[in-house]
C-alpha cells in the first residue's frame, strides 16, 4: 500500500490510524517532512500533535521509531509527553531515535534563541542609526549589509562547491571500484577513501574558520605584556606542526610595553600571521626565521612589525591577501589574514597591513591602541 503524493495533511492524519502498519509509518514520515519543510500555524501543529500522541503505543516498533523522528519539528505541548514515552520504549531503536530527537531539539532551540537575539540587536542598531542620522542612513546601511551578505554567501557557495565536487568524485570512484571489477585493489580503495577524508577535513577547517570569523563575542580586555604575548604566539606556532618546530624568532620588544587586549583572540591573530611567515619559506632554501619589533608610537598606540625573508608577494597578492578565500597555497583556506584583521581592527581598534617584495620577504605592520575605548557596537 502506498500513500499518493497528492494526499493532503488530512489524509495523512487519517492514515495514522490505518490498520496497515506500513501505511501508518509512511504517513508519520511524510508528516515529519511537512513539519520540517513548511511554516505551519499553531492550530495545525496542535492537530498533528494530537494525532501523533495516539501512536506512542502503536503495536509496531517501526511506527513508534518513525514517530520519534517525525516529532522533531513539532511545536505543540504534546511534544514532551510523546518523547518522554518513546525514550522509555521497550525497543532499543525507538529509544535511540527518541534520544537523538531530544538532543537535536535542544540544539535547535538554542539556535532559534540566538537568531532571535540577533534579530533584536539588528533592529536596535538600525533604530539607533535612524535617530542619529535619519531614515536614509538607516536604509543605506541595511542595503550595504544585505549586499555584503549576498556577496559572502555567493563566495562561500563557490568555495564549498570547489571542495564538494572532488569529494563527490572520490566517493563516486570508490563506489564504482566496489561495484565493478572482480579484483578489488585495496591500495586504490584506500587512496580514494583517504582523498575523501582529506576533503572532509578541509571542509571542517573552513567551517571552523567561519565560526571564528562570525562568532558573536563580548570580549574582556586585560593589560598584557606585548613581549610575553609575542613569545607565546611564536611557541604556539612551533608546537602546532612538526615542520614548524625549527622556526627561529628574534623578538625585540621592551618588556614594559603593554597593550590592553583579549589575550586569547590576539594570540589567534598573531599565530595566523606567524604561521604565514613560516609557510613563506616553503620552496626557498632559507631557514625559517622572523624578526619581531615593537615601539611605543605617538603616546597612545604601539606599532609592531613581523618580518620574514620568505617568498614575498606580488603587488596584486598584497592587495588580495585580506580577502576571504584568497590563498596561494594548495591546502590554504584564505581565512588566516581575514580573521587576524577582524581581531586586530574590529575587536581591538588597531590596524594591520602588509609590505612585501616578491622573492625577498614580507613585513606585517600592526598598530594597536594601548588602551581600549568603550565601543557601542
Ligand atoms: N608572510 C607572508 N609571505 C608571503 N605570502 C604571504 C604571507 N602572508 C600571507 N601571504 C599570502 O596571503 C595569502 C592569504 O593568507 P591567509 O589569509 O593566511 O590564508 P592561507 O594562509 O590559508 O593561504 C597566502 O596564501 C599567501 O599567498
Ligand atoms: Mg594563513
Amino acid at each position: 500500500m502506498e500513500i499518493k503524493p497528492e494526499t493532503g495533511l488530512n489524509g495523512l492524519l487519517e492514515a495514522f490510524e490505518s490498520e496497515h502498519w506500513t501505511m501508518a509509518r509512511e504517513a508519520v514520515e511524510q508528516t515529519g517532512n511537512i513539519l520540517r519543510q513548511l511554516e505551519l500555524d499553531p492550530a495545525t501543529h496542535a492537530r498533528i500533535g494530537r494525532g501523533m500522541i495516539k501512536l506512542v503505543d502503536h503495536h509496531k516498533w517501526e511506527v513508534r521509531k518513525a514517530l520519534a523522528h517525525a516529532a522533531l519539528y513539532l511545536r505543540h505541548e504534546t511534544f514532551d509527553p510523546i518523547l518522554a514515552k518513546l525514550s522509555k520504549d521497550t525497543h532499543d531503536l525507538v529509544r535511540n531515535a527518541a534520544r537523538r530527537t531530544l538532543s537535536r531539539r535542544s540544539e535547535l532551540s538554542k539556535s532559534d534563541r540566538l537568531k532571535e537575539q540577533h534579530g533584536d540587536l539588528m533592529l536596535k542598531w538600525l533604530q539607533d542609526l535612524e535617530e542619529r542620522h535619519g531614515l536614509p542612513a538607516r536604509n543605506a546601511t541595511r542595503r550595504v549589509a544585505e549586499k555584503l551578505q549576498a556577496q559572502f554567501v555567493t563566495e562561500l557557495n563557490h568555495e564549498l562547491i570547489k571542495v564538494i565536487s572532488p569529494l563527490d568524485g572520490s566517493l563516486e570512484s570508490l563506489n564504482a571500484a566496489l561495484q565493478g571489477g572482480k579484483r578489488i585493489n585495496r591500495e586504490t580503495l584506500l587512496r580514494y577513501a583517504r582523498r575523501a577524508k582529506d576533503r572532509v577535513k578541509f571542509l571542517l577547517a573552513i567551517l571552523d574558520s567561519l565560526y571564528m570569523l562570525t562568532k558573536e563575542r563580548d570580549l574582556e580586555y586585560q593589560t598584557e605584556s606585548l613581549l610575553s604575548l609575542m613569545e607565546e604566539a611564536v611557541q604556539l606556532v612551533r608546537d602546532r606542526k612538526p615542520e614548524n618546530a625549527g622556526l627561529h624568532a628574534e623578538i625585540r620588544i621592551a618588556p614594559q610595553i603593554t597593550v590592553e587586549s583579549n589575550r586569547h583572540m590576539l594570540l589567534q591573530a598573531l599565530t595566523n600571521i606567524i604561521q604565514n611567515s613560516m609557510e613563506a619559506y616553503a620552496g626557498t632554501q632559507r631557514p625559517p626565521e622572523i624578526l619581531v619589533e615593537a615601539t611605543a608610537h605617538n603616546g597612545s598606540r604601539v606599532r609592531m612589525t613581523i618580518m620574514d625573508n620568505g617568498c614575498g608577494m606580488s603587488e596584486e597578492a598584497v592587495g588580495d591577501a585580506f580577502m576571504l578565500f584568497a590563498t596561494s597555497k594548495p591546502h590554504g583556506t584564505g581565512f588566516g589574514l581575514a580573521i587576524a584583521q577582524k581581531i586586530i581592527e574590529s575587536d581591538h581598534g588597531g590596524a594591520v597591513y602588509l609590505e612585501s617584495t616578491r622573492g625577498q620577504g614580507t613585513k606585517v605592520v600592526i598598530t594597536l591602541p594601548k588602551e581600549q575605548e568603550v565601543r557601542e557596537w
